[in-house]
């Protein structure tokens, strides 16, 4: 008797698809990517595939950061970060953008490209522009052995396993993980943190992978609001400080696999335009978590609930006061505010993820894209 083998089928492992596997994946991709590189003990970071000295992490006088797509939104993320823990100033930008402004190079700076594939031809061609300046370079990819890797003078791995599925999700949560070491590393070489406080910084990231466990064990919360509103003419997205690059990441894997019109704004830009476009009805994602915007955020959300649009609030599981101003809410178990956005992000990759089934779309291959853009 001849036995049917569905390779596809073994590959995901039960799941409908890629997209939804490697979203459960990002548990312990996570993980991965935090093994053998954080002493808790100590509240030390281990990076040992940073080819530079404590001297020269000392003297950096600037990062620019070199991405496209979902890796610039964790650039986005990482410039807050090297800049908030650090005292780093720090740039960041598209790589099609960055070749042909002329950028303005010097000493003491490091470049940092973020590239899951490490094949973008954009991100490549950045890269070969700051090193042509002799700047020195450093890779976050997924790849083991891509080009980037051979154009740098440093890489670390996300260790997130491949990634079949076109949008990219456990790929994301893992540069952000390392993104976040990366800036706790450079804080703690330059005296800008204590071991203390990393100790602690260190015991909430761990707690990090068990959490999203928990977003993925109500699921069906979020798939229910998918649901609601499948059918919405556009979806708009709101974040402040570091949930703001959360918010752009929530648009564009919208966009990406259910061809709803999303659009993610920083909230405190929305009086400055896009409010004109909120009608009746209108879903508006607000990423809410408890921290220093938290007030602004409300009052954001008051303004949306003023032109009759409907608010989906992302709150920490703890909060009692979110219930009274948005129409829904989608809740994270409560974690530090610096680390909230691993958990936000999980539940904008189900929201996307949701209402992409919901309208029938080719989730794992959506139409017009590929899995690395490796033209210019
Ligand atoms: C992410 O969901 C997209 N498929 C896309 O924006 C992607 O992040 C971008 O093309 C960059 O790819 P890279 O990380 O492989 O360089």
């Amino acid at each position: 008797e001849k036995i049917e083998w569905d390779f596809e089928a073994a590959e995901k492992a039960g799941y409908e698809h890629f997209m939804l596997k490697e979203i459960h994946e990002q548990v312990s991709a996570i993980h991965n990517t935090l093994a053998g590189k954080v002493s808790e003990l100590e509240g030390t970071i281990y990076l040992k595939e940073l080819n530079m000295t404590e001297d020269e992490i000392r003297r950096l006088s600037r990062i620019q950061i070199l991405a496209c797509g979902t890796s610039w939104h964790a650039g986005l993320l990482g410039k807050y970060l090297f800049e908030q823990l650090a005292g780093i100033h720090c740039d960041i930008d598209i790589c099609s953008e960055y070749r042909y402004r002329n950028p303005v190079m010097d000493d003491g700076m490091l470049a940092i490209a973020i590239t899951q594939s490490g094949e973008t031809a954009d991100t490549l061609a950045a890269v070969r522009e700051v090193a042509s300046y002799n700047c020195p370079t450093l890779a976050i990819t997924n790849v083991v052995g891509s080009t980037i890797t051979r154009e740098v003078d440093s890489v670390l791995y996300t260790r997130a396993g491949p990634e079949i599925g076109v949008a990219a999700t456990k790929t994301f949560s893992t540069q952000l993980t390392l993104l976040y070491l990366l800036a706790v590393k450079f804080a703690l070489s330059r005296g800008k943190l204590s071991h203390n406080y990393v100790k602690g910084f260190i015991t909430d990231l761990r707690k990090i992978p068990g959490q999203i466990q928990q977003i993925l064990n109500q699921k069906e919360t979020v798939k229910e609001c998918a649901e609601a509103f499948a059918h919405a003419k556009s979806y708009f997205f709101l974040g402040r400080h570091l949930n703001y690059p959360i918010a752009l990441e929530g648009a564009l894997k919208l966009k990406e696999i259910s061809y709803l019109h999303a659009e993610g704004f920083a909230a405190g830009e929305l009086k400055h335009g896009p409010i004109a476009l909120l009608e009746k009805g209108t879903p508006v994602v607000t990423i809410a978590t408890k921290g220093q915007t938290y007030d602004k955020v409300l009052s954001n959300i008051k303004e949306v609930k003023a032109r009759d649009a409907t608010v989906i609030a992302i709150a920490g599981n703890k909060d009692t006061e979110i219930g009274k101003y948005a129409d829904v809410v989608l809740t994270i178990p409560q974690s530090s505010e610096l680390l909230s956005p691993l958990l936000s992000v999980v539940v904008l990759q189900l929201l996307a993820y949701y209402t992409a089934l919901a309208r029938g779309c080719s989730i794992d291959k959506p139409r017009n894209l590929a899995k690395s853009v490796t033209v210019e």
